[in-house]
């Protein structure tokens, strides 16, 4: 953990979509979070496809990226759900942090919420994600669970949440993430 009170997140959209309400519920986030957290945003869009046959020297993109990730406190997901799992570029992303010798998912505290246009609100993908940022390493936050079905009636035109409930959940989610950090980081 840094040494300032602050908790230093950043958030991983798995959509590179511009009107994606996987990245709007970041942005949600950022606007709901307790004010002891800060989030930036990385744009995974840049990260090649994994190919082991080009990943030594390790790329410099996929280096910064992992960088990134090392040095916040935590990481929050927002999964779209493709096809009943999480997409290709999330798991492409997650896939290059694996290959890092820095490791920088292992012991990282992470939280997971999900937007989709389906009713199941991105359960299944959040148990595929769940999986795979397990072997990973990461700490993942259990509950209280942020899965936003039917997106397209909760945000409106300008990606802005406007469901109270949802708002509320969001924001107890965020409040848990920030005591799960403390307790699972050392100081
Ligand atoms: C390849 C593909 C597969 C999809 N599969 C599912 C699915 O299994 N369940 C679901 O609720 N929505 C599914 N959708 C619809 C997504 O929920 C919808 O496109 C959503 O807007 C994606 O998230 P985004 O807005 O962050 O891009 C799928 C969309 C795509 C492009």
């Amino acid at each position: 953990m840094n040494t300032s009170n602050q908790l230093r997140i950043v958030g991983i959209s798995g959509s590179l979509r511009k009107g994606s309400y996987n990245t709007a519920l970041l942005h949600a986030a950022a606007e709901l979070m307790p004010p002891e957290m800060t989030l930036e945003i990385i744009d995974i869009s840049p990260l090649p496809m994994l190919n082991q046959d080009f990943e030594k020297p390790f790329p410099e993109v996929a280096a910064e990226f992992c960088d990134r990730l090392a040095k916040a406190d935590g990481v929050l997901f927002a999964t779209p759900e493709y096809n009943s799992s999480i997409s290709a570029v999330l798991k492409n992303a997650i896939d290059w942090a694996s290959r890092s010798p820095q490791q920088p998912l292992n012991g990282k505290p992470a939280a997971i919420i999900g937007a989709s246009i389906g009713i199941f609100g991105t359960a299944r993908a959040q148990t595929h994600l769940r999986q795979v940022l397990s072997f990973v390493g990461a700490l993942t936050l259990n509950k209280p669970e942020v899965l936003v079905g039917q997106a397209h009636r909760v945000f409106d035109s300008e990606g802005k949440l406007t469901d109270e409930m949802g708002r509320g959940f969001l924001h107890d989610l965020l409040v848990a993430f920030a005591q799960w950090i403390r307790q699972v980081s050392p100081t």
